[in-house]
């Protein structure tokens, strides 16, 4: 199964995408975290030890050929197998998970972004295409709605779109939704995060049946993720399972696996 994690910037992409890819992990499961952000930080949130992410090596630019049929969708092709890729480029984070860190832009301020962006996304949605099957890829999105427009998502099966429990943060998560379904992505779904009470609770269900968006995940805010953070370790490094965050991140995950059979 193949995971994407979108919404608001700060809404708790990184946070769920990495505790979620651990906790995959956990079930013996063989997960790929794929940080998509060109200011890559889920190695943080999975608790990578080794290096910093000023050390992790991002995926070269060259990874993908141009197919010769310049109508092919998609249009390149990895130019080394998916394990090798893996192998080569992946970082071991705990649980059995690899991380993969795509667009890091290496020198800030020199030349144009736009091209480590478009190199992320075809990289992104050809992984998707070529690691499909005996994987679950759990892709930790760049906030907004750019990565969207066609390449990046175009191959998963699932797409959450995060939101907190304020308007313009489940205005933007209604976009990505909207543009998720408009792409044809399977499964699109609303999760909420950082949700303080009921009545944030009863807003956002409010809201989700107002404009038809399927609420998977309620997760509550949680002081536990914010000093896990502080002290720059994982979340499940942190604390542990018991935390109200985790278990319902944990949830989360059970429903999604148990949608795909696994
Ligand atoms: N359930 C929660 N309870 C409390 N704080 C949370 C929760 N989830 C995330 N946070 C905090 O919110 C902040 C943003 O989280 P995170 O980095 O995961 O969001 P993001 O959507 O990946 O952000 P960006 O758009 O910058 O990539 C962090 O300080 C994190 O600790
Ligand atoms: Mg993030």
């Amino acid at each position: 199964m193949r995971i994407a994690i979108a919404g608001k910037g700060g809404s708790g992409k990184t946070t769920i995408s990495g505790t979620m890819a651990r906790l995959m992990g956990r079930r013996g499961l063989r997960v790929v975290a794929i940080d998509g952000d060109t200011n890559p930080n889920l190695a943080q949130s999975l608790g990578v030890t080794a290096g910093t992410s000023e050390e992790l090596v991002a995926l070269p630019g060259d990874l993908l050929v141009r197919k010769e049929d310049p109508n092919a969708d998609p249009p390149s092709e990895l130019k080394i197998p998916i394990d090798e890729v893996l192998d080569r480029y992946g970082t071991p984070a705990p649980d059995g998970v690899r991380l993969l860190v795509m667009g890091k832009v290496e020198h800030a301020g020199r030349g144009c972004k736009c091209r480590a962006h478009s190199v992320a996304r075809y990289v992104i949605a050809d992984l998707l295409e070529y690691a499909n099957g005996d994987r679950e890829l759990v892709v930790d999105m760049e906030a907004g709605l750019e990565h969207l427009s066609r390449g990046t998502t175009r191959h998963v099966d699932v797409l959450l779109a995060v939101a907190e429990p304020y308007y313009r943060s489940l205005e933007t998560a209604r976009r990505v939704y909207e543009l998720a379904q408009e792409l044809g992505i399977d499964q699109v779904r609303l999760v909420a995060n950082k949700v303080r009470d009921a009545a944030e609770s009863e807003a956002i269900r409010t809201y989700a049946e107002r404009h038809g968006l399927e609420l998977l995940a309620e997760i509550p805010h949680d002081e536990a993720v914010l000093r896990a953070d502080l002290d720059g370790r994982a979340l499940l490094d942190a604390a542990g399972t018991d935390s109200p965050a985790v278990r319902e991140i944990d949830r989360l995950a059970g429903v999604l696996l148990a949608g795909a059979g696994l």
